[in-house]
């Protein structure tokens, strides 16, 4: 089975072919990012507009580097769900136009459920990509960390799952990127962080830890603590404001800041792993969205956890088409329904 997969949630455009839910057999991603690094983070705007120019070449793309023709596809898998709403519906769109003009089934897919199903991944003869060595087992423990979204999920099998905790406020993802903006790091702010960190002391400042229910997460009042920090660092009170703050700070400042508030987050969320770890006893875990590129994260959970940890290749992380594609192919082959291909409508605040 053949799926496609198109997601547009934020501003990756991306179109991905996926066989059997777990072959990986192209995948196509165009990013509007260059435009809104100028405006250090995305422009709704903006990322629909390009969704607009970049869908059509990237599902052409997608589909000839599988050497497919349309004939090939069996479904068509759309984000519908969570994301901005402009860039949603140009995906969602498409899809549907597809779906009728070609005739195919097509499915409305949640795209923080779909992160978690980069794992399911395991096998490509694409160039350039590591992936997992086996399929994730159930009941399985998704560590959900992306721009947007900061949960932990228990899976007792594919469409069987319990949310047992999420973020309050900011997505870990998000505190990235603003910390990122307080020291002037460039936009995304995840990976500037994580490279500025590499020269810097860990342990040289320590953050207060927000205190959640049990596996709830808040990741606000950290940010405000870094803000409160950098600005008693440079000798400043609390009214100094955070714009002026990259000038002031010296290389090293910044280093040991973003290598401390890196330990810190990671820390929140591999503590409450655990927790979840030894209370459910999952035979899998893996790590999905954004922040699972995060060789910090990945390290910590190794060394707290005893089993080996999943988490999908660096470009399979991010936002993609892919992921869509096998979490599309669970659905088809375990009869999960269809979506209207005249009706389905986007929902910009899609919960799991
Ligand atoms: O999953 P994603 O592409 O989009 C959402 O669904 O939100 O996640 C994007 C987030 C951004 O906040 C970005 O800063 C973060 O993932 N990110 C990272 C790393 N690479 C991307 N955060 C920490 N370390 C990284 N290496
Ligand atoms: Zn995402």
């Amino acid at each position: 089975m053949k799926i496609l997969g198109i997601e547009t949630s934020c501003d990756e455009t991306a179109a991905a072919v996926v066989e059997d839910g777990r072959r990986l057999l192209s995948s196509a991603v165009a990013s509007s990012m260059d435009l809104h690094i100028q405006y250090g983070g995305v422009v709704p705007e903006i990322a629909a507009r390009s969704h607009v120019e970049a869908i059509l070449p990237v599902i052409r793309q997608a589909l000839d580097d599988a050497d497919c023709a349309w004939d090939d596809i069996d479904a068509i898998g759309v984000t519908y769900g969570a994301g901005l709403s402009g860039s949603l519906l140009i995906g969602v769109m498409t899809a549907r136009t597809l779906a009728i003009a070609r005739g195919k089934a097509l499915y409305g897919i949640n795209h923080v459920e779909a992160h978690v199903y980069a794992n399911f991944l395991t096998e490509t003869a694409l160039p350039g990509y590591k992936m997992p060595a086996a399929l994730p087992a159930f009941p399985l423990l998704a560590i959900i960390v992306s721009g947007g979204h900061s949960q932990l999920v228990l899976f007792r099998g594919h469409f069987d799952y319990t949310v047992l905790g999420r973020t309050q406020d900011d997505a870990i993802g998000e505190a990235f990127d603003k910390v990122a903006k307080m020291l002037g790091l460039p936009y995304p702010g995840g990976p500037s962080i994580a490279e500025a960190a590499a020269n810097g002391n860990a342990n040289a400042f320590s953050f207060p830890k927000a205190k959640m229910d049990k596996y709830d997460f808040s990741f606000s009042g950290p940010k405000t603590a870094v803000l409160r920090l950098a600005q008693a660092q440079i000798g400043e009170t609390f009214d100094f404001p955070s714009t002026k703050l990259p000038g002031r700070l010296s290389a090293a400042q910044k280093a040991d800041i973003a290598a401390s508030f890196q330990r810190a987050a990671v820390e929140t969320i591999v503590a409450k792993a655990k927790t979840a770890y030894e209370e459910f006893s999952p035979r899998g875990v893996v790590l999905a969205g954004g922040v699972a590129a995060n060789r910090e994260l990945r390290r910590q959970l190794s060394a707290a956890l005893p089993l080996p940890i999943a988490y999908p290749d660096p470009k399979l992380c991010t936002d993609n088409a892919a992921m869509v594609a096998a979490l599309t192919c669970f659905k088809v082959s375990l009869g999960q329904p269809a979506a209207d291909p005249y009706g389905l409508t986007i929902d910009p605040n899609l919960a799991m």
